[in-house]
């Protein structure tokens, strides 16, 4: 399993995950210019073979049109929620407990709504956990937007995310922390946002 972090335009991060071994790869939120994805893509030689988008949000989704343009075999992937306000219908609509191959990589996907109401996040491998914008390094995603909701981040912060294996690597879909990725058992012990024990303290961060 190989992990490539690439960033978007000012603060973005999109990913490519790939099988080294059978030259399958998928991306995970193109964004806006999906260009330096591509040529990562072309580079190392891999079959496109999936665009897994974490949440509907433009800045995240909206080069998918032009890549299924360029690779029309490109499976877009999203949950129902968030798949309906994309600009092209996902081609698989996955939920709770879902699973992908990408090559000889497993994906496992858990919905994480809060940021949006269909928001995912992606299960590489048993290694790597990519958090879109539902958990940053050091804070979680915004929950004031439209389609926004507290209490449903909340539940997916504590009930979901805090139940995983301290081991994965969280990937988020910005780079606001003080570093690019770090380990879920360090985001346990430092992350504002995991650190709350009631719904009443989380609302109470600032
Ligand atoms: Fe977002």
């Amino acid at each position: 399993m190989a992990i490539e972090q690439i960033k978007i335009g000012f603060d973005n991060f999109s990913y490519v995950i790939y099988c080294p071994i059978k030259r399958q790869a998928a991306i995970v939120d193109p964004g806006f210019d999906a260009t330096r994805i591509l040529q990562f893509i072309a580079s190392k030689k891999l079959s496109l073979d999936y665009i897994l988008i974490t949440h509907h949000h433009t800045d995240h989704s909206s080069d998918s049109k032009r890549i299924k343009s360029l690779f029309p075999q490109v499976k877009i992937v999203a949950s129902e929620a968030d798949g309906k306000k994309l600009a092209l219908k996902p081609d698989i609509v996955v939920s709770d407990g879902s699973q992908l191959k990408i090559g000889a990589i497993r994906v496992d996907f858990l919905m994480t709504p809060g940021h949006t109401p269909g928001g995912i996040c992606i299960i590489v491998d048993n290694e790597a956990l990519l958090t879109g914008d539902t958990l940053f390094i050091g804070d979680c995603g915004r929950t004031d937007l439209p389609g926004g909701n507290l209490a449903q981040m909340y539940a997916s912060l504590h009930e979901k995310i805090m139940h995983l294996p301290d081991e994965l690597i969280v990937y988020p879909g910005h780079d606001y922390g003080e570093r690019p990725f770090d380990s879920l058992g360090n985001q346990k012990r430092t992350n504002k946002t995991l650190k709350t024990k009631t719904l009443k303290e989380f609302s109470a961060i600032p």
